[in-house]
């Protein structure tokens, strides 16, 4: 395949997972309408849409039902903007720029913004449990039960928020994070909704155990390689192409890829969990290698 058809599938990719996003979103309405209208906020401020996008081509991969994997690829996309939410917030990381606008906190407020977040999560699980509804024989009952367990244990205390957890507590003992814990920090907080991305989808179309196993691998290399990369980017990119503010993880002595072990070795670590991605990647029992292509596309974004 060219770069060309490359670049258009993925645009396509993209505009779907937009338009699936925005369908599931709630109504701006009643007495709760100012948090329906933060939660919109934060979801329609834009973003890259890549856990969706990466739910939609490994469903498509193992030909899921649309029905199935739809609901699946909103509530990702809810859970990964709460996270965003909440990493913004005053108590947390203090980001008043996200998505290239000011962060849900800094238009309606601390408070609002907790409870927005609360809202996008809670509302993420009530959008995925409508698969259930258009489940048509018991294996893809089975299948909706998996995708909702995977779901949710990657977005909870072991998996994102045990990452947020850890890296929160190692910004008040930077001297303390060693390789190890940086691993674990990187592949919670990141890597663990970039699986679900990779592996909801299959288990949707029932890939088999083996390609599962494969996609998990594949799935920790490229979200260790994607936030090693947003190391990178606090350095070297640029706010305005970011749409998110720069040079923060520096003046604050955070521990990261980059601090621990220089900007050219993160380069090349970023390249090598990606080759390595791409070779699970190449063994699976179906062609994947727009998915392969997907993430090698990652390796020097610039947003
Ligand atoms: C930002 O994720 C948070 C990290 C895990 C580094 P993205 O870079 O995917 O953010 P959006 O969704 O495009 O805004
Ligand atoms: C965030 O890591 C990961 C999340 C779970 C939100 P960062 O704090 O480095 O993400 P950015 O740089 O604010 O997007
Ligand atoms: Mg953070
Ligand atoms: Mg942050
Ligand atoms: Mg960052």
């Amino acid at each position: 395949m060219d770069e060309k058809t490359f670049d258009e599938r993925l645009k396509a990719a993209q505009e779907h997972a937009e338009s699936i996003v925005r369908s599931f979103l709630p109504k701006e309405e009643g007495y709760q309408k100012t948090g329906l209208s933060a939660m919109n906020y934060s979801v329609l401020a834009g973003g890259k849409r890549l856990r969706p996008v990466l739910l939609y081509v490994t469903a498509t991969m193992y030909g899921a039902k649309p029905a199935l994997y739809e609901p699946f690829m909103a509530a990702l996309e809810m859970i990964h903007t709460y996270s965003l939410v909440h990493d913004d917030l005053p108590a947390l990381d203090n980001d008043s720029y996200r998505r290239g606008r000011k962060s849900t906190w800094a238009v309606y407020g601390d408070d609002q913004a907790v409870v927005a977040g609360d809202a996008l999560l809670n509302f993420a699980y009530e959008t995925a449990l409508t698969a259930f509804s258009c489940a048509e024989t018991k294996e893809e009952t089975d299948r909706v039960v998996k995708a909702l367990q995977l779901l949710a244990s990657n977005a909870g205390i072991y998996g994102m928020v045990g990452g947020q957890v850890a890296d929160l507590e190692s910004d008040k003992h930077q001297e303390l994070v060693d390789e190890k814990l940086l691993t674990f920090i990187q592949e919670k907080k990141t890597a663990c909704l970039i699986d679900s991305g990779f592996v909801i989808g299959a288990i949707l179309g029932g890939a088999p155990k083996e390609d599962i196993q494969a996609l998990h691998q594949a799935a920790r290399n490229v979200g260790l390689a994607f936030q090693v990369q947003d190391d990178i980017l606090d350095v070297t990119g640029d706010a305005a192409v970011l749409g998110k503010s720069i040079g923060k993880d520096a003046a604050e002595g955070k521990a990261t890829y980059v601090s621990l072990h220089g900007l050219d070795a993160a380069k090349k670590e970023v390249q090598d969990l990606t080759d390595e991605a791409a070779d699970l990647l190449s063994h699976l029992s179906v062609d994947g290698s727009f998915l392969a292509q997907l993430a090698a596309s990652l390796v020097g974004r610039e947003k």
